[in-house]
């Protein structure tokens, strides 16, 4: 048989969900690939059941249905403040995991390089290798996660660099970018002139005083800026597979091309049930950010009581914690002991970092208050159970 294709040789699956698979396995609490373990707003199922019954079950439009577009322009120049054409600057895809892959088709040659700070939500790895490009790594340093802007320049100023990728609000670390780290960047990014292609899914996710700040909306970066983002954390509704690019019309022309040739079209009767969570007023977003308040306190506070030290975050639901005390040199065997001994599944936090890191976990509380209080009973154990040698 021929050698398979050398693009994808050095591929593993995904440790996230590969710690969804560990966690089921040993009945754990997933605490390790984000998504929650309740229901999405019931306005939209009950739409949902009434499109069963009325459709549309046939393809949409390629790149999303009118209503769902013109919904999102609407939601989008609400928070933003941008003005967004619907049919020229929209590009609805099967996730934002799609709009960043599509975005990065659309944007990358082989050959060429594209900015990602680190820790990093691990698909960009995956993607920048299957658009042909190479990543260059800028860490950010803990423990509030900045960035030293010389360290920036020098990998954005690079001979073949394209793009940087923004994640803000950030998995795994949790940080909001304020303005004056956007203008850093932003400013950069006109001098070396590449694109920003930002990963905005946890907009809505944010803990006071925080503020989101879309870095399109800075000066000069409309055009320069392409957006990723999903329904999937806003509207708790990570199955449905609904995401979108926002770009000038010039980008979203060919991204509309790219994501055609990849998947065709996003799930034309889901797209129609959650025109109706786009069309939600500010009390729902702000009753989101409650309810993630509460969530992260809950956590927050168990995690100190047991005494273990961990990162607190400004946007996203996602804890890094330090197992350092644990003596173990290896966080992905940390994390399998953890879900088989203590029964709570987390992602090693080797996964996130090109530096050398492997003393810290991720969990996240995107959770019901009873599951969170079970794990946190099954975290208070982590001393007898998980110190090295122990069985
Ligand atoms: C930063 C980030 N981007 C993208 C995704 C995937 O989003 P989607 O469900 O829209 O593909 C996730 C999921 O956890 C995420 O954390």
């Amino acid at each position: 048989m021929k050698e398979l294709s050398k693009r994808t040789a050095s591929f593993t699956d995904s440790v996230i969900r590969r710690m969804t698979r560990i966690s089921n396995q040993y009945g754990a609490i997933n605490l390790s690939q984000g998504f929650p373990d309740f229901d999405p707003p019931k306005e939209i199922t009950d739409r949902l059941a009434k499109v069963a019954e009325e459709g549309p079950h046939q393809y949409a439009l390629t790149w999303g249905a009118q209503n769902f577009r013109e919904a999102l322009a609407a939601k989008q120049e609400h928070f933003s403040s941008m003005k967004i054409d619907p049919d020229r600057e929209i590009v609805v895809t099967c996730g934002s995991t799609e709009a960043m892959m599509a975005a990065m088709m659309s944007v990358c040659n082989p050959g060429d390089k594209v900015v990602i700070f680190s820790p990093f939500y691990e698909n960009y790895g995956a993607d920048t290798i299957l658009s042909g490009a190479q990543p260059i790594y800028v860490p950010l340093k803990p423990p509030a996660f900045t960035f030293d802007g010389d360290e920036l320049e020098a990998a954005m100023k690079q001979e073949g660099v394209k793009a940087l990728i923004l994640c803000n609000p950030s998995n795994p670390c949790g940080k909001v970018f304020t303005r004056q780290e956007l203008m850093i960047i932003a400013d950069l990014a006109k001098k070396y002139d590449l694109y920003v292609i930002t990963d905005e899914v946890y907009e809505h996710i944010l803990y006071q005083p925080n503020e989101h700040i879309y870095m399109a909306s800075l000066p000069g970066m409309r055009e320069r800026t392409i957006i990723c983002n999903s329904l999937s954390k806003t509207y708790s509704v990570t199955g449905w597979r609904l995401g979108y690019v926002i770009a000038s019309p010039e980008i979203a022309d060919r991204v509309k091309k790219v994501h055609d040739f990849l998947t065709v079209g996003a799930a034309a009767p889901l797209m129609e049930a959650a025109v109706v969570g786009l069309t939600f007023g500010d009390d729902y977003y702000r009753k989101l950010q409650e309810h993630y308040t509460h969530a992260k306190e809950l956590f927050i506070g168990g995690l100190k009581d047991i005494g273990l030290n961990f990162t607190e975050p400004q946007g996203a639901y996602y804890v890094l914690v330090d197992i350092s005390e644990f003596g173990y040199t290896d966080d992905q065997l940390f994390c399998e002991d953890l879900a088989r001994k203590v029964g709570v599944g987390a992602v090693p936090g080797s996964s996130f970092f090109k530096e050398d890191v492997n003393h810290l976990i991720c969990v996240h509380f995107a959770k019901q208050d009873a599951t969170l209080k079970e794990a946190l009973d099954r975290l208070a154990d982590i001393r007898k159970k998980m110190f090295i040698g122990r069985n």
